[in-house]
Parts: structure tokens; sequence; C-alpha cells
């Protein structure tokens, strides 16, 4: 198992080594490396078990940090990352030549940039004199990670380190926005909404569904699979259908009086149902059910986002 800890100089040493270590983020946990070095980066597609197609998020100290290694930056990226970063969004901007290896970014001409909003995660990373290279802490396919004992459990094994900055705050990934000629496409729903974003840039255009060569890997229909089959639809029919004994429940907000749910929000917000999101999945594991039941979100908000990972969940087949 690794080590979990809270010793910035220790990470920032490993991570000068080339070696990995799992950071805390607002979003989930990443499993970092030098985006630099070759090395570094091969190791985390390889501790992933992550398909060579599936570029890398660098995460910086700052949108100034970015600028050695891109083209240039549109107005509208500047302003996001003006009015949101620290935070939940991930900007994708035209790659300059060879600085970051095209390992990083699977060959893509562009690179996708992440300030992450953690106090931990950006002290190391004004330490260190390289970004970081973390997508989710995860093996390829699964939930991500939103405490360090989950990336323990899953990763502890290949890993040293595990820097401990608590359960994540927002619980689910960042959102992706990229640019077409100017045009604003969001590649990716996450934890800054459609609306915050198109409330400073106006009208967005959403896609996220790339069935066969997605530009974004996080586009697969089949991603964030929990270990059971996720059934999706309205939980009243679905109680009738699947026997109540070996079924886990996954409710928005309401208590369906069963020993194997978990209620995502009591309250109704899709905030706290973001961040219960992932380590509700994961309990299921643990419960003596076959199956998860579960019901979508209003449409609005994070429910967007939270309902794009449910519907993939649901897609896999196990
Ligand atoms: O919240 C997050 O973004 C977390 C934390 C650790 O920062 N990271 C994360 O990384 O979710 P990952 O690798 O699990 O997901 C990154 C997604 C992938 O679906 C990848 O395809 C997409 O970002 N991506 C990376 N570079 C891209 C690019 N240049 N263009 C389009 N999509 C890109
Ligand atoms: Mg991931």
């Amino acid at each position: 198992m690794a080590e979990i800890g809270t010793d910035i100089e220790k990470a920032a040493a490993l991570l000068a080594q080339g070696e990995l270590v799992a950071i805390p983020t607002e979003t989930v946990y990443g499993l970092a490396g030098n985006a630099l070095n070759i090395d570094a980066v091969a190791k985390i597609f390889a501790v992933k078990n992550r398909p060579a197609f599936d570029p890398l998020i660098v995460h910086v100290p700052a949108l100034q940090a970015t600028k050695k290694f891109v083209q240039e930056i549109p107005k509208k990226a500047e302003r996001l990352a003006q009015l949101f970063w620290p935070g939940p969004l991930t900007i994708v901007l035209p790659k300059k030549d060879e600085i970051i290896p095209a390992l990083v970014t699977a060959g893509l001409p562009s690179v996708g940039f992440r300030c992450p909003d953690h106090a931990l995660t950006r002290t190391l990373l004004n330490k260190l004199a390289f970004p970081l290279a973390a997508p989710s802490a995860n093996p390829f396919g699964y939930v991500s990670p939103t405490s360090p004992q989950h990336v323990n459990d899953q990763l502890g094994d290949k890993i040293s380190y595990i820097l401990d900055g608590g359960v994540c705050t927002i619980g689910i990934e960042s959102t992706i926005i990229g640019f077409v000629a100017e045009n604003p496409i969001i590649y990716r729903l996450g934890g800054l909404s459609l609306e915050r974003i198109e409330a400073v840039i106006g009208n967005v255009e959403v896609m996220t569904h790339s069935s066969s060569n997605p530009v974004s890997p996080g586009q697969l229909k089949s991603h964030y699979a929990p270990g059971k089959k996720l059934i999706l639809g309205n939980l009243i029919d679905l109680l009738q259908k699947y026997p109540a004994h070996s079924s886990g429940i996954l409710s928005f907000e309401k208590d369906y009086n069963s020993p194997y749910q978990r209620i995502l929000s009591p309250g109704g917000s899709a905030e706290e149902a973001a961040k219960n999101l992932f380590h509700y999945l994961r309990d299921f594991e643990a419960m003596p059910v076959d199956i998860i039941l579960a019901e979508l979100l209003p449409e609005v908000g994070l429910g967007r986002a939270i309902n794009d990972r449910l519907k993939r969940a649901s897609a896999v087949d196990i």
C-alpha cells in the first residue's frame, strides 16, 4: 500500500525524480507526474492501464504558466481563466511545438490545461519547475477517486505516495472546454456548470457524445463504470421490476427505506449530489446487491454532469 501523508516536500522530491504521486484537487484525485518527462508520463499510462490515444490534462499554478507551451490564448479562454481559475475547468489550447511531449496529448495539436483549486496542490505546483500531467487516479474506465483511501484501494500497490488533501469538495471531474475558430465547445460536462460558462461567454456548443473516434476520450460511452450493473430509470417502476433484496438504490433526494440505498442529496442539491456521487457508487461494491437502480437528476446545473456520468456508467455491460 502507498504511504498517505501531507508532506509537500516529499511529494515534490518524488515528482522531480520522475516518480508518480497521487494529488488532491477539488474535483477528484489525480495521478500526477512531471508533464515534461516522457518516462514519468509513460508510467502514468502504465499504472492506469490507459490507452495511449487518451490525452492527459496538464496542471499549472496559473494561466501565465501555460504561455510557453501554447501558440495563443483565445480571448474567451482568457476571460474564463480569469474568472474560474483556480477551479474545475480545463481549457484546451493550441499546442506550441514539442515542449510538452506528444505522449501527453496523444498526438493532438492541442493541450488541456487546468489550474486546480486545492491549497496543498497549489503549493506543490508553485514549488515545481514543471507542470503536472494528471489524469484521475483510477484504473482506466473505472469511477474516479474522491478520497486518498479510494486511490489506495485501487492503485496503492503501484505508487509510493498519496498527498492527503481530504475528501474532494466538488466530487466530479472538471468541465473541459476548447475553441474552434474562437467558437467554444464543451467536450466534457463537469464541475463548472454550462450555465455559469454561458453567463460569461454566451452560447456554447456541447459536444460530449462522439462515438467512434473521440476527440476527448472522456466522451467514450462506457466510462465511469462502478463494479456492478447500473440500471437507470424511474425508481418506483424499477423497484417493481427488480427484487428489492438484491438491488442497490441510488436516489437523488427520496428515501426508499432500503438498507442498500444511498441518497445523493436529501435536500435536493446537485452540488451535494456531485460531491457524493463517486463515493456512493463505490459503496455498492461492498453491499450484497447484484445491481444498482438509479435515477437521473433534473437536467440543469451540475445535474447535467451527474446525468452524463450516470448514463455512461449504465452503458457498461458487466
Ligand atoms: O478534474 C479533472 O479534470 C481531473 C483532475 C485530476 O484534474 N482529471 C481528469 O483527467 O479527469 P482524466 O485524464 O481522467 O480526464 C481527462 C479528459 C480525458 O477524457 C481526455 O480525453 C480529455 O480530458 N483531454 C485531455 N486533453 C485533451 C485535448 N487536448 N483535447 C480534448 N480533450 C482532452
Ligand atoms: Mg478519468
